[in-house]
């Protein structure tokens, strides 16, 4: 899969549908430096595409070398575009150059980032590892470049590890990624969001200036997601060019693409340089998190398809990732801070006979919390609400035939907790300043290794007191005075993240049978780095139906319906008071891991019948929707109705839902574009169609008229 011309002095990366190659340069004075002249659908061999190099004599003004597509774009060599490699010397200088040494290795398989996220191998057959040294010659800093590719999806990974080999200290200023650039102009699209509402497509046009998403929150954030795809202008959901790139990261981040006026564009991913100054002392390494760019032909369905199978299959892990996920009843919207053991029952009493698996206790269950403005950090059970403790509520819950589920935040502290009292300075603070209050409440140094055993200690000592078979973990605040007593400002951020990945992979690797599920005041922190360790995320705070179809339409452009929480909540709505019919809250959420959060013992007859009815189905279908091949059909950004589908070897389920009702309006027609060639499939009356047929003329589908209404319809595969 990856093989070096020797005499064209270039690396190519191919799995047969995909290329990337990488060319050595050589400069007048011999010096090697290394760039990446194409990537993209696969060519045969490693052809000369050097032709494809800018020269001289288009260079602008002063350098060529803002022109030229480096693997790794350093700053103050004449490289005025956003660069991905800046290590400040003794003196502050900046000045950083990357000269190619000519060692390379090829590997089988992937080997593993030390500390962080990743996709990875099961076999050495799935992919083979490029690794390139560049050093600067008077430093002595050394990248070690390593690229991906896999041989059953059409992805490379792409990450640094940065070694000082010099004798004097150097502070990392930027550590990207990757570098992709591509000739002619690119549509960048991305996720923007706020709380409630994440993760909506935004589509923004070429421009000649930098365009930029960030975070500097201490997470991968509400408003922006480590995401961005660059599309040909006349890219579709189904057709055209697309390049996607997503961080397998959970922390402070940047992308940034930039085109200029030479026609060239140039795309940066990796942490947000902003908030890093790494002491980087003879000796030291540092490892950047790795990027994961996914090419498709066949538009942004085809490069969601190729995110979903990986990250599904290669990114998530544990026993988790290949069983079917349990339907949960979660008490939040329920009974917020107010339930006692009693209530707890029952709902889980209606669960139980509804056929719900799982009972998640939410917040509220520790220390004296009876409102947000207490006991983060007391992982005690409170007696008060449950006065035979935590087990014997877990028992009861089990005798039911349900599993038992917990919330924690195990990266907070509250100022009114016995944590706090006993060590004012564990949190995130700067001495001699006022500590910001988020939801009244400060988060842990989690940069300090006592701190993160404490948090592992913790949560361990609670799950091993009970029978608890899933976790919710959230995170509810953002970073403010990011200071330690111990870790310098400019690591912090990073060292955080560090902190974090390493008591969740304590954690889950010491309960491997827990189902964990992520949430940051909903979906503030759905990305890949976290679905390495968790193989859900509770996807947004914004539990309403339709709402929903933007969320999980939005989300589905990276992220697999596997990894989506989807809950059907009460109405009206709370976060946006409307209210839309069970049948459609049901028929949206299942389009992600299914779940309830009301009041199951507050429900009329009809309604528990119909949610029994709902939980039956899902039973049925949810090794498609959770495993299958999910395609986005009508978006819910450009009109009144929404469609998606999920297929597998056996079934296609087709999904649509309309939003507000106009007068003489037609069923939607769904044309099926991505079925296999020359199936059958069979509908509920009986009929079948050919996959051309549902590709060409389409599938009409009975959507009830009305406002709010949805319909599901299940086809069987028969050839
Ligand atoms: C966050 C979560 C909610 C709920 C509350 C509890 O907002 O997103 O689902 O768990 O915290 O305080």
């Amino acid at each position: 899969m990856i093989t070096f011309d020797e005499a064209l002095s270039c690396f190519h990366l191919t799995n047969g549908r995909v290329s990337m190659v990488i060319s050595v340069l050589k400069d007048d004075a011999g010096v090697s430096e290394l760039v990446m002249p194409y990537v993209g659908a696969a060519i045969p061999s490693c052809e000369d595409l050097n032709a494809l190099l800018p020269t001289e004599e288009f260079a602008s003004f002063d350098s060529l070398r803002q022109l030229l597509p480096y693997c790794l774009p350093t700053e103050d060599r004449g490289d005025y575009r956003p660069t991905m490699l800046c290590a400040e010397d003794e003196q502050g200088f900046l000045t950083t150059e990357m000269v190619y040494t000519g060692e390379y290795t090829v590997t089988d398989g992937k080997p593993a980032l030390p500390g962080l996220p990743a996709t990875y191998c099961e076999a050495p057959g799935e992919a083979q590892t490029l690794t390139l040294t560049l050093r600067d010659p008077v430093t002595k800093l050394t990248a070690r470049l390593s690229y991906t590719v896999f041989a059953e999806h059409d992805a490379f990974a792409a990450s640094v590890t940065l070694t000082n080999e010099g004798d004097r200290t150097l502070y990392l200023r930027n550590a990207g990624s990757l570098a992709l650039h591509l000739p002619g102009r690119w549509d960048m699209l991305h996720l923007e969001g706020s709380w409630a509402r994440e993760r909506r497509p935004e589509r923004v046009a070429p421009a000649l200036l930098t365009r930029q998403i960030e975070s500097v929150r201490g997470a991968s954030g509400h408003e922006h997601n480590p995401f961005a795809a660059l599309m040909a202008p006349d890219a579709t959901e189904f057709d055209g060019r697309v390049y996607g790139v997503s961080l397998v990261y959970s922390g402070d981040f940047r992308i940034c693409v930039d085109e200029n006026a030479e026609d060239s564009t140039r795309l940066v991913a990796g942490i947000n340089p902003r908030v890093l100054r790494w002491r980087l002392a003879p000796g030291g390494s540092f490892q950047t998190p790795e990027a994961v760019l996914v090419y498709s032909g066949s538009g942004l369905n085809g490069m969601s398809q190729t995110f979903h199978r990986l990250y599904r299959t290669r990114l998530a892990r544990g026993p988790w990732r290949d069983r079917e996920r349990p339907i949960l009843i979660n008490n939040w919207e329920a009974t917020y801070f107010n339930f006692d053991h009693e209530k707890i029952m029952k709902i889980a009493r209606t669960a139980a006979r509804v056929g719900i698996e799982l009972f998640v206790l939410d917040d509220g269950w520790f220390g004296h919390r009876d409102m947000d403005d207490s006991s983060l950090g007391d992982w005690v059970p409170d007696t008060r609400k449950l006065p035979r403790g935590l087990k014997a509520l877990a028992e009861d819950i089990n005798a039911l035939g349900l599993r038992f589920g917990l919330w924690f935040e195990p990266e907070m502290i509250s100022p009114d907790s016995d944590l706090y009292r006993a060590h004012p300075d564990w949190c995130l603070h700067v001495a001699g300043r006022r500590r910001t209050e988020g939801r009244r409440q400060l988060i842990l140094d989690l940069s300090r290794a006592e701190v993160q055993d404490y948090v592992i200690g913790a949560v361990s000592r609670v799950l091993a007191s009970a029978p608890i078979g899933y976790v919710k973990w959230d995170m509810n605040r953002n970073f403010t005075e990011v200071g330690s007593t111990v870790t310098p400002g400019g690591e912090l951020h990073h060292r955080y993240m560090l902190g974090l990945y390493r008591c969740m992979d304590a954690i889950t690797s010491a309960f491997p049978e827990v189902l964990f599920e992520s949430c940051s005041g909903g979906g503030g922190r759905f990305d890949a780095g976290i679905l390495y360790y968790m193989p859900q995320t509770w996807t947004s705070d914004d539990t309403d139906a339709m709402e929903r179809l933007k969320l999980q339409y939005g989300t589905s452009i990276v992220y697999p319906a596997s990894a989506m929480g989807a809950h059907v909540s009460a109405v009206p709505n709370h976060q946006v008071l409307r209210t839309t019919p069970l049948n459609t809250r049901g028929q949206v959420a299942m389009g992600g891991n299914f779940g309830y959060e009301l009041d199951l013992s507050a429900q009329t007859p009809e309604d528990i019948e119909l949610i029994r009815q709902q939980v039956a189905f899902v039973k049925q279908i949810r090794r498609t929707t959770q495993q299958g091949v999910f395609t986005r059909l009508m978006s819910p950004f450009e009109g009144e109705v929404t469609a998606w589908s999920f297929r597998d070897e056996e079934r296609l389920l087709l999904f649509a839902a309309r939003r507000m009702s106009f007068p003489k309006e037609q069923p939607p027609v769904l044309r099926l574009r991505d079925l296999p060639e020359g199936s059958l499939w069979r509908d509920e009356q009986g009929r079948v169609h050919t996959a051309a047929s549902l590709a060409g003329a389409g599938f009409v589908m009975p959507l009830p008229r009305g406002d709010f209404q949805s319909t599901v319809v299940v086809l069987e595969r028969v050839k």
